[in-house]
């Protein structure tokens, strides 16, 4: 099944139909011919081989993000798959177990197609698995649950709507935010379970929406994993904060719930506009309107997902203590080079990073890194809008969070940032210094960073680097 799109103009109005309500309503979507991609389940140490045929009017790319392939399969930029091409990539699954994803990465001379494509549906889950997850014996089958969310906006006849004339601008802010929350490409949902524990895979595949993920009951949410998979050992906070292309495994246990009872995974609507929290500041109602989409209210709880107990069931399975006490992060030394990434803002044309946009395939001397080579980067946010920063071909550490200014009212999602574990996006709210570890092994060559704000990346915020 494929998406039509109905002929539009480039980055003005964009519809397509989906058909996005179809089938029974109790279950969790199979991620078969869904509106997201298929699932796709590999083992560490497998060889792959996937064909992708392009029959989009328009170049595209797939990359797999978050994992740790050569440059000439990550589905870069400078490797586009023209109209009407099919492309086949093959490599060695060498990651952790995790849950990764794959989404197009297109950039052509007027901008990226990263948000508009990733929109209309061509990003998917992908699942890796290895011998320390299987171990474990998480909770599988119909406990595991992997929850993709994005937020849309329609129009008349189940159409989605991407950006608009007066959006652009507006856009190119804040990121393309829509006005109803899909999970797995449907409406939220609920789903009947048993007495036991459960699995939640949750990868935010929303082009620009920051989640602020809770239990309806106000318990902690218990974190078994990140992007780059399982915590050494399990984190409680009281929210977790998951921005654009991060992933986040939680343990949640309903072996002491009474039959009746029903719990939901909420997500705060938490402003993600230029104003951040700031109260009536932040009420872009009047600025929604003109945008025609209607913006959801600040503050709001909204239903990602019901779990109504319905059975009682013995399972026996309790939360690990320890998760993976193998877990090697990069180490640093006081000896380790820092390169530090100013993320500024170019007006009129969207942010930028150390002064730069996107310019293609070219890197300039001080994004040359070496093979074998660790490094801390350090991303500097100055400006109004957090930032998920993105680092291809590999999984990174963060080992430090400073705020140097007042945090321009988004301090409200602190509470929630997991940085433990292995990331390859990290969060930098405004006024915030984030510091990562990387170590560049195996490949050579070119690879991006890039903000994962998708309207901010398509916009140029994004560069090449090379490993040499
Ligand atoms: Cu999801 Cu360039 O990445
Ligand atoms: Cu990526
Ligand atoms: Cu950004």
């Amino acid at each position: 099944d494929t998406v039509p799109i109905l002929p539009g103009t480039p980055s003005e109005v964009w519809r397509y139909k989906a058909d996005l309500t179809k089938g029974s309503p109790g279950t969790l979507t199979p991620l078969g011919e869904s509106y997201p991609g298929p699932l796709i389940r590999l083992r560490q140490g497998q060889r792959v081989r996937i064909q992708l045929e392009n029959r989009l009017p328009e170049d595209t790319t797939v990359h797999w993000h978050g994992l740790h392939v050569p440059p000439d399969v990550d589905g870069q930029p400078r490797l586009p798959i023209k109209p009407g091409d099919d492309m086949t990539v093959a490599f060695d699954v060498r990651d952790r177990a995790g849950l990764y994803w794959y989404h197009p990465h297109p950039h052509g001379p007027d901008g990226g197609r990263v948000g508009f494509q990733s929109y209309a549906g061509l990003a998917g889950p992908l699942v890796i698995e290895d011998d320390i997850e299987r171990a474990l014996g998480l909770p599988d089958g119909e406990q595991e649950l992997i929850l993709i969310l994005q937020d849309r906006s329609f129009a008349g006849d189940n159409e989605l709507t991407y950006l608009d004339g007066m959006g652009s601008m507006m856009t190119r802010m804040q990121g393309f935010l829509g006005d109803r929350i899909l999970v797995n490409g449907r409406p939220p949902e609920t789903r009947d379970v048993g007495t036991r524990a459960y699995r939640l895979r949750i990868l935010n595949g929303s082009n620009a929406r920051i989640y602020k993920l809770a239990w309806s009951d106000g318990e902690p949410v218990t974190v078994i994993g990140t992007d780059g998979g399982l915590l050494a050992k399990p984190q409680r906070l009281p929210y977790v904060t998951l921005a654009p292309a991060q992933r986040v495994d939680v343990w949640v246990d309903l072996s002491q719930a009474e039959v009746g009872q029903q719990l939901s995974l909420v997500s705060e609507q938490y402003r993600g506009g230029m104003m951040g929290d700031m109260g009536d500041m932040g009420d872009m109602g009047g600025m929604g309107g003109m945008m025609g989409r209607s913006a959801l209210p600040a503050g709001a709880q909204l239903d990602l997902l019901g779990l109504r107990i319905t059975q009682r069931v013995r399972d026996g399975r309790s939360l690990p203590l320890n998760l993976d006490s193998e877990l090697a992060t990069p180490s640093v030394t006081a000896a380790t080079p820092i390169r530090r990434f100013e993320l500024g803002m170019r007006m009129m044309r969207g942010f930028s990073i150390n002064g730069r946009q996107f310019e293609g395939a070219t890197v300039a001397d001080d994004e040359i890194v070496a093979l074998g080579d660790t490094e801390i980067w350090e991303f500097v946010n100055d400006t109004m809008m957090p930032h998920p920063m993105h680092v291809h071909g590999l999984q990174f550490a963060v080992i430090g969070r400073q705020s140097f200014s007042d945090r321009r009212g988004w301090s409200g999602l602190d509470a929630g940032l997991v940085d433990a574990g292995l990331h390859d996006t990290v969060l930098v709210l405004p006024g915030e210094r984030v510091r990562v570890a990387l170590t560049f092994n195996d490949f050579k060559g070119l690879y991006v960073y890039h903000c994962h704000n998708m309207e901010h990346e398509d916009n140029g915020m994004m560069r090449y680097y090379r490993v040499r």
